[in-house]
């Protein structure tokens, strides 16, 4: 299929019961920022994304190739906001795999102080039904380390199906060597 990627509608933002999700603004980097800096340690444990945001600097730099990547629809990061207060809550990312066959896949992180609410898991199903119902979306996919249960349970609970299992496919950031779990949704 012949499209232009820039033309593909996109939401200004997703509002859920008590999340909302928004592509980035520039001004969202400071907040962005200091999440990470409160979740450093705790994200290192499984991703590597503070690595990217080690200065204030380096997390406006990151909010302004969002934004770029955004309006190309290469890579779908959305901001995750408390929906009554606005306090920044974490990042969910959808990332399309390929445009012709619209097979998507997830990544997601929550700061710590943020864990155990089930916003995650209304972030995804936000942007999961997003993609189903506006995308066209055929596949969504969340592959994560069998030992990070947490993440696991975000799938199992946001309606992905277990599809398989696969050795030594991942590791991390510290680089130890582990099993990959492959969770899939895909139109009923
Ligand atoms: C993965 C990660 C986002 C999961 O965070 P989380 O807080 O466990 O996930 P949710 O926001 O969906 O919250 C679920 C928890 O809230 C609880 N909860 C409370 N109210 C809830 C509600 N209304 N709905 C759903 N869950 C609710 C659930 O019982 C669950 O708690 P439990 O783990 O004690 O059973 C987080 O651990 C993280 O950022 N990890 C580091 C980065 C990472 O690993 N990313 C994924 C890489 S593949």
């Amino acid at each position: 299929v012949n499209v232009y990627h820039t033309l593909i509608p996109l939401f200004d933002s997703l509002r859920g019961d008590r999340v909302l999700l928004r592509p980035y603004q520039p001004e969202d980097a400071p907040a962005l920022f200091e999440a990470v800096q409160e979740s450093r340690k705790f994200l290192l444990e499984w991703i590597g994304f503070p690595v990217a945001h080690q200065s204030p600097e380096q997390s406006r730099d990151w909010v302004a190739k969002q934004g770029a990547k955004w309006l190309l629809r290469e890579d779908l990061s959305c901001g995750v906001w408390e929906a009554g207060s606005g306090r920044y809550l974490g990042d969910c990312r959808l990332y399309p795999q390929n445009w012709d066959i619209r097979c998507f896949s997830f990544s997601y992180w929550l700061r710590v102080s943020a864990g155990g609410k089930g916003y995650m898991t209304e972030a995804v199903r936000l942007w999961s039904d997003y993609a189903l119902s506006q995308l066209g979306a055929n596949r969504l996919e969340i592959r994560c380390d069998e030992r990070n249960r947490a993440s696991a349970a975000v799938a199992e609970r946001a309606g992905f199906t277990l599809e398989g299992r696969l050795r030594n496919q991942i590791a991390t950031p510290k680089g130890k060597l582990g099993v990959a779990l492959i969770y899939g949704r895909v139109p009923e």
